[in-house]
């Protein structure tokens, strides 16, 4: 398979740092704040790779640092050290170094190449247009620009997603928590991006409703063939979307592969820890 994301030490501190900050935070240090300065460690020297139409989930608990590593990857916020290499076009051969470009590339990018589901659809979404506004809105950074074309792949994408056609000149205020999260997957498509990153979209959602957006995670995945990265804490998410896992803890990576390796026989003990509570 074909790698289209290479990261590499990938570390992200809030706060002025200090040279201890690393060796005083951790899983061993038992706290991501450094006691000499103050900072935070979000992450720490996290590395992965990801290839072409495959899953990567990241779990581990609250404040862990899953969110900063996809953020980071979408542009949202700055890393304060590491390198990304997204492998572009068909046969990955133009690369960019991510954090290296400019902010008009990286927005390039961000429009063109990804695509980002985030929990709090206030994140993805614009609540003052309609919800075919929001994908007309990311339509028109790509080369369509005819009205009715716009208006059309719309609704494609708002039908794909299951999101009744006939609401989409309304808000998606208006819409419940999963519809809301179906017109963020709508959004995040309209470009055909090869790359979507995944911020626990079923996290606070029914169970029905949960079930069913992951099964349409998955049907997305085998038609279009796009690689994703699934951020969660809910190892039912891991388990069902990810083929390979990382699991975090305090800004670290802690243990990664196979997903099914890692739930059969976790190695590190807070990973046995966070299995057995799922049983
Ligand atoms: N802007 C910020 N300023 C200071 N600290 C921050 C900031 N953003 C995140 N953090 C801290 O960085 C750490 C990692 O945060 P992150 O959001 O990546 O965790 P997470 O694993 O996504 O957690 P959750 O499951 O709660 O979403 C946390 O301790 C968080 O409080
Ligand atoms: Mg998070
Ligand atoms: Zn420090």
């Amino acid at each position: 398979m074909k790698k289209i994301l290479e990261v590499r030490g990938l570390s992200k501190i809030h706060g002025r740092g200090c040279p201890q900050c690393f060796d005083s935070t951790g899983p061993e240090a038992d706290t991501n704040i450094c006691p000499h300065c103050g900072s935070v460690v979000a992450a720490h020297n996290v590395s992965l790779d990801l290839h072409a139409g495959e899953i990567l989930g990241i779990m581990g608990e609250s404040g862990s640092g899953k969110s900063t590593v996809v953020k980071t990857l979408f542009f949202d916020d700055a890393p304060t050290a590491g390198e990304a290499i997204f492998f572009d076009g068909p046969q990955g051969g133009q690369q960019w170094d991510m954090f290296a470009l400019n902010a008009a590339r990286q927005r390039w990018l961000r429009n063109h190449r990804f695509g980002m589901v985030y929990q709090n659809p206030h994140l993805g979404l614009n609540f003052n247009v309609s919800a075919g506004g929001n994908i007309a809105e990311r339509l028109l950074m790509s080369d369509i620009s005819h009205y009715g074309e716009i208006r059309e792949r719309a609704r494609q994408l708002l039908a794909r997603t299951e999101v009744l056609v006939d609401r989409m000149d309304e808000s998606p205020k208006k819409f419940s928590g999963g519809m809301q999260q179906r017109v963020q997957i709508a959004k995040a498509l309209a470009t055909r991006p090869p790359l979507l990153y995944l911020d626990e979209v079923t996290t606070g959602l029914d169970l029905s409703v949960q079930a069913r957006i992951l099964d349409l995670i998955l049907e997305i995945q085998q038609e279009l063939h796009t690689a994703m990265i699934v951020v969660t804490h809910d190892l039912g998410v891991i388990r069902l979307l990810a083929g390979r896992t990382l699991v975090m803890k305090y800004g670290r990576v802690i243990e990664s592969g196979l997903t099914d390796q890692i739930l059969e026989d976790p190695q590190h003990a807070y990973t046995q820890r966070l299995v057995a509570s799922a049983l």
